[in-house]
């Protein structure tokens, strides 16, 4: 059976390509969301996507998957930094979650540098700008055994 991402966006997300397109791009959350949707599709899964601005909102997506999806990209915004309660939610969940940046969070201001969530995620991957969405689906699925690699 095919396997379920669910691809999450956190607080401001939504503004992508008007925001700060310094540091995140012009790429907008759409196009993001459709690149994401074809790369999952390539790998023969299936993708989701959701954003809101509010951490319970997020909670309650994260709750909810729990049901229906093998594995969640993540970009929590600046709830990364500070977020106990999604920390204890990606906990709760019991599915694999890739936490994704598309800034280098490391390279910037210092209260950037210390995620609160990275540990329960399988893992980080922060500095690509939008690609940094596809390498956490190749991440998700790989860890899932279920990369679709031809030849
Ligand atoms: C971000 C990095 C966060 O520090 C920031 O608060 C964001 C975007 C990123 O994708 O680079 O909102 O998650």
């Amino acid at each position: 059976m095919s396997k379920r991402i669910l691809l999450l966006h956190g607080p401001n997300l939504n503004l992508l390509g008007i925001r700060e397109p310094e540091k995140y791009g012009t790429t907008t959350l759409e196009q993001i969301n459709q690149l994401c949707d074809s790369r999952a599709r390539w790998h023969k899964a299936e993708l989701r996507a959701e954003q809101s601005n509010h951490e319970g909102a997020l909670i309650d997506v994260l709750h909810v998957a729990r049901n229906w999806a093998d594995g969640v990209v993540f970009n929590p915004g600046a709830y990364t930094h500070t977020s106990i309660a999604l920390r204890d939610a990606i906990s709760a969940i019991q599915i694999p979650v890739v936490e994704v940046h598309l800034s280098n969070v490391h390279a910037r201001e210092e209260f950037r540098h210390k995620s609160l969530l990275a540990p329960v995620c399988i893992g980080q991957i922060s500095g690509f700008g939008w690609r940094s969405y596809l390498l956490g689906i190749d991440a998700l699925l790989g860890f899932l055994g279920a990369l679709h690699e031809p030849g």
